[in-house]
């Protein structure tokens, strides 16, 4: 029996009938889960009609391919599989309300990149928080505007002194080999390349010496290189592509930690060199005691309003440039290596023809780059059988008519595998011969 006193201080929302307000929250999510699950039904269906004409590996009811691809070795193999019976394109779908048109047909890559549709919102998205809105990931008037600004940095003149910088970080690497390959074992060399192109896109972006390559306590490089590896983990674990799940887990953490300390670092730069620019006399020293680098060009670029970049956006850009910069050159050099080592007989004719350009010289020069053409028909061969970028997607923006008559509508996300074309049986009679394209072109 409630007491006088506790009839008087009870507050009145107490007196409201729990069961009642249980019974209206219940009612509510069963609505809110009801409305999702019409959502979702309506999403597959509109996936179901778009990829009507496109057949493809059965799926399964709840995880569409995603069993298919629990083996990161496997993945690429079996898309090539997929595509011999498949052919020009085929769905790969991610659970059962998501899912992508897999091109793998160069005819249907040249009709979807004549309409600079967007790129999709899914792939780039988990580098945003570390390299920001930045050409890789921006498209539209924003893209332009950057894209326009940023030309100057791709100017020959700009690029001419990365030589001596690139060859000066190759040559610390492979000092490196010489001492590791004494004992006579084998020696894992994408670490190597990868920290060797990291050193070089430092030098050639912010003038900065790391020296990562001999010592690994910069701080800076460490996250760079963190993130790196963690961008490409992320990709891999299924579960972790949702933000929540991925944000509370502790890789999450380290990400968001790295995240900062990059940041930090690049922000830092950019406010130093910003005053050491600010005074006239001090850029046109800068100028003649050193070459520009590519910050430099991003701090003078203005467009025809005399407007430059955001804070953000310049940051964004410096980012964007150490992550391309640096991961697809590594995978590129690894693979190119692997290619040669496979293939003494072609790895010779590279030796001889670069001994026969350096004569007495020991390093490279810009002049030389042009007159290697025998390894520079390896180089693309092995960035034809290994991309370091196996796909780019975008999101279509209107619908489509491929060549064969085939449809998509508004909205589709395709990917189109540079993998798979490039090794498309209907254009290389054998695909998998290394290096018979670069010997016919002779
Ligand atoms: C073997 C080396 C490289 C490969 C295979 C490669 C591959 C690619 C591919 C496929 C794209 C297109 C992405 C898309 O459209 O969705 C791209 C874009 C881009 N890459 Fe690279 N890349 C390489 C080296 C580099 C280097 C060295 C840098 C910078 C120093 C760089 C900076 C960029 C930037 C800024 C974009 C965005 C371009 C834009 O949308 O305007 N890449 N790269």
């Amino acid at each position: 029996m409630i007491s006088a006193f506790e009839r008087v201080m009870k507050p009145s929302w107490l007196c409201v009938d729990v069961s009642r307000v249980l019974h209206l929250a219940a009612v509510f999510c069963l609505t809110c889960v009801l409305l999702k699950a019409i959502q979702l039904y309506h999403r597959r269906q509109e996936l179901l009609k778009a990829f009507v004409k496109f057949p493809g590996h059965p799926t399964h009811w709840l995880f569409g391919h995603v069993h298919e691809f629990l083996k990161e070795e496997e993945i690429l193999d079996k898309s090539e599989v997929w595509a011999q019976k498949y052919l020009y394109a085929h769905p790969h779908w991610f659970g059962s309300f998501m899912a992508v048109l897999v091109v793998s047909d160069p005819d249907y890559a040249k009709t979807l990149f004549a309409r600079g549709d967007p790129k999709d919102n899914v792939s780039y998205k988990h580098l945003v928080p570390w390299i920001g809105n930045g050409l890789l990931v921006l498209h539209g008037p924003k893209w332009h505007h950057h894209r326009k600004l940023l030309t100057p940095g791709f100017h020959y003149d700009i690029l001419k002194p990365y030589v001596a910088l690139m060859a000066e970080s190759t040559n610390v690497m492979l000092d490196k080999w010489e001492q590791l390959i004494t004992d006579g074992r084998p020696v894992e060399l994408f670490e190597h390349v990868s920290l060797m192109t990291l050193d070089s896109i430092m030098k050639c972006a912010f003038s900065c010496h790391s020296n990562c390559q001999t010592n690994r306590q910069n701080s800076y490089i460490q996250a760079v290189y963190d993130l790196c590896f963690m961008v490409h983990q992320r990709l891999r674990i299924f579960p972790y592509h949702n933000d929540v799940i991925y944000w509370l887990s502790p890789h999450g953490y380290w990400f968001r930690k790295a995240c900062q300390l990059a940041h930090q670092h690049t922000d830092k730069v950019i406010q130093e060199r910003k005053e050491s620019l600010k005074d006239e006399q001090e850029f046109e020293k800068i100028q003649k005691k050193r070459h520009l680098d590519f910050l430099d060009i991003l701090l003078c670029a203005k467009d025809e309003n005399g407007a430059g970049l955001s804070d953000e956006d310049l940051r964004a850009e410096v980012d964007t440039f150490m992550f391309e910069g640096h991961d697809t050159t590594a995978s590129g050099i690894s693979w190119l290596l692997y290619c040669l080592a496979s293939h003494p007989e072609h790895q010779q004719r590279c030796r001889e023809e670069i001994q026969g350009i350096l004569g007495d010289r020991e390093t490279l020069r810009w002049e030389d780059l042009g007159k290697m053409t025998y390894t520079t028909m390896c180089i693309k061969e092995s960035l034809r059988l290994y991309p370091p970028v196996p796909g780019v997607s975008r999101q279509l923006s209107k619908p489509i008519t491929f060549h064969d008559g085939r449809t998509l509508p508004e909205g589709t996300t395709v990917a189109i595998s540079i993998y798979l074309i490039h090794r498309n049986p209907s254009v290389w009679k054998d695909p998998l011969e290394l290096y018979r394209a670069a010997v016919c072109h002779e």
